[in-house]
């Protein structure tokens, strides 16, 4: 029976080229060739409807088992071949010392930032937020800044060149107001961000810096809980030798305020007893009205302090505008 006789060559050839595919393109182009719509083993399978009826059991019988025995070999040869694709090029040296990835820190100011939120969620604060282009009524006419103020000095402001006059916020007391103006009272708390001013940089200014903003809202709240809360951070910040002071000062949206001054072993290494920190003060009655706050039932106190100058007291820098230049030298301090 010829068709019967052909199935054993046939067979052996295709196990031959599959097992002698040298990759996945190779395996792929001697299955095509055998088994394939036009392949020599399936040219045979075809053969089989021309068969005298009594022969074709025992040649069908032949050609499956055939079939079976080579798609076998051609899984097992492409698992071979897979694996030998996914194997490295290059031998390889496991004696060799480790590649060491340098790993990413946060920025200092980001650490300081971050230290200050800690410390003030320990006392119930949340952190709140506002937007960094303004208008003059949060930034100041809400703040009970009036118009002639030299805040509001283009000298100090960055203006937008839009219709309707936007800013630069120049301070975060600007989100005291959207806080208030959007929730009822209480309130408790902190908003860090970065704020603008027409200043030229050197090494103790520079034209965008940080601030962290605090607004305590509640029925019969003190000046006494102001100095317990101001105490209480930058101990935390600062040491627990800090001692603060309090001197009379003004602002147009506190009544009374006052500059802190603290006194510690950092300023101590810098020559001096003192040091003035922040601003701070009891909330303006006017400010109350205008966020529809009644001045007669509610009382608060807030405060505001530059971030990046906490940081160079921490850790003795000299130059703000270190923190802006992303020299990897002063970064990788920290
Ligand atoms: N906004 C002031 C500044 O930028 C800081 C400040 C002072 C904030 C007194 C306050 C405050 O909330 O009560 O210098």
């Amino acid at each position: 029976m010829p068709l019967l006789d052909d199935i054993e060559p046939l067979k052996q050839a295709a196990l031959a080229a599959f097992q002698s595919a040298a990759d996945l393109a190779g395996l792929e182009e001697a299955r095509t060739s055998f088994l394939g719509a036009n392949g020599r083993f399936t040219a045979l399978m075809k053969q089989l409807g021309g068969l005298p009826k009594e022969e074709r059991p025992a040649a069908g019988k032949g050609i499956n088992a055939a079939k079976t025995e080579l798609e076998a070999a051609l899984a097992s040869r492409r698992g071979e071949l897979e694996l030998r694709a996914a194997m490295p090029k290059e031998p390889t040296d496991f004696t060799l010392p480790g590649r060491r990835r340098v790993l990413g820190k946060l920025h200092p100011l980001t650490q300081v930032t971050e230290e200050i939120v800690r410390s003030f969620r320990k006392i119930g604060f949340v952190v709140a937020d506002g937007p960094e282009i303004e208008d003059d009524y949060h930034c100041f006419d809400a703040l009970n800044t009036p118009a002639d103020h030299p805040a509001r000095d283009s000298q100090d402001t960055f203006y937008l060149d839009t219709p309707d006059r936007r800013l630069l916020r120049t301070h975060t007391s600007s989100v005291q107001i959207r806080v208030m103006a959007k929730q009822p009272p209480p309130v408790r708390i902190i908003v860090p961000g970065r704020v603008y001013r027409r200043d030229n940089a050197d090494a103790t200014h520079n034209p965008t810096f940080h601030q962290v903003e605090g607004l305590y809202v509640d029925r019969g709240v003190t000046v006494s809980d102001l100095k317990g809360t101001v105490e209480f951070v930058f101990r935390d910040l600062m040491g627990p030798e800090t001692k603060i002071r309090f001197r009379p000062h003004y602002f147009s949206y506190t009544e009374p305020s006052f500059e802190i001054d603290f006194s510690s072993a950092l300023t101590r290494k810098m020559g001096k007893e003192w040091l003035e920190i922040a601003g701070c003060g009891m909330v303006h009655p006017q400010v109350f009205e205008n966020v529809g706050y009644d001045p007669e039932v509610w009382t608060g106190w807030a405060f505001g302090f530059g971030i990046e100058r906490i940081a160079m007291i921490r850790y003795g820098i000299n130059d703000i505008r270190l923190f802006y230049q992303n020299d990897i030298r002063f970064l990788r301090q920290f």
